[in-house]
């Protein structure tokens, strides 16, 4: 056993997270330039999660929060949002955009989907957008009845993440097409160079691995989007 970011006793056998949280995510020139680079379509994001009863009352989660463009937005619209992400250089990021915004009702947490011990009322809304990933399928699915144990029943799952919508025998063609469309640079794109990184050292997974595994654990899928080139998928994950 060793002490965990929030004081907790941490088994041997459990994954490090940090070890495993992507090397950008530890790299303090891609923090800063993450939101030139990515937009994660927050205000979309937080109107999807209001359309499905999120409020002023509800308490929310964010996994691998990162620089913090949904919690930043999600904040005004809810009345507690905790921030986990195993990265402090992430969290450092989001930390000051806080302390920038005097926002108060934002908990920042070093933790991950494995660690994360849930104080306080239980979640309405958990959300997660290209983290889970990070994690082996053995580990996501441990994540995921996490996450089942955080929610109030009926409370909603948003994922969002690379997650490959095609079969086996496809995967050269499309994986091979996906890496073509990245660009040369990292300053305000994603490269091709760190397209292939993702595909051979994170863990995104198939749809159809993905999908039993969140009904295992306690989920109903109510609603699955995927995007035309079969790289992406956005959830509505529904604890029963
Ligand atoms: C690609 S960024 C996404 C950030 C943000 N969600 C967005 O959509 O812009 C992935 C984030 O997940 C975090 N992360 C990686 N593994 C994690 C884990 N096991 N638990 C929690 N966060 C994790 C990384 O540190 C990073 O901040």
């Amino acid at each position: 056993m060793s002490a965990g970011s929030q004081g907790e006793l941490v088994p041997g056998w459990l994954l490090n997270e940090a070890d495993a949280a992507g090397r950008e995510n530890l790299d303090p020139g891609h923090v800063a330039r993450y939101d030139l680079k990515e937009d994660a379509r927050a205000e979309e994001e937080v109107e999807l999660c209001e359309s499905l009863g999120l409020g002023p009352l509800s308490t929310v989660v964010e996994f691998g929060s990162g620089t913090g463009q949904f919690t930043i937005a999600v904040a005004p619209k809810c009345k507690r949002i905790v921030a986990v992400d195993v990265s402090p250089l992430m969290l450092d990021r989001l930390r000051s955009k806080v302390a920038n915004g005097a926002i108060a009702n934002v908990v920042p947490v070093q933790a991950g989907f494995l660690t994360y011990r849930h104080e306080g009322d239980p979640a309405d809304f958990v959300y997660s957008r290209y983290a889970l990933h990070h994690l082996p399928d053995f580990w996501k699915a441990v994540a995921l009845d996490r996450i089942h144990g955080i929610l109030r029943p009926s409370g909603v799952f948003r994922l969002w993440d690379v997650v490959f919508n095609f079969d086996p025998a496809d995967v050269a063609e499309r994986i091979g097409s996906w890496c073509s469309s990245g660009g040369s640079t990292i300053e305000e794109e994603w490269s091709r160079a760190e397209l292939e990184e993702h595909v051979r050292d994170e863990h995104s997974t198939f749809t159809w691995v993905l999908e039993p595994m969140a009904q295992r654990c306690g989920f109903d899928v109510e609603a699955a989007e995927f995007s035309d080139d079969g790289i992406s998928a956005k959830y509505v994950l529904r604890r029963k």
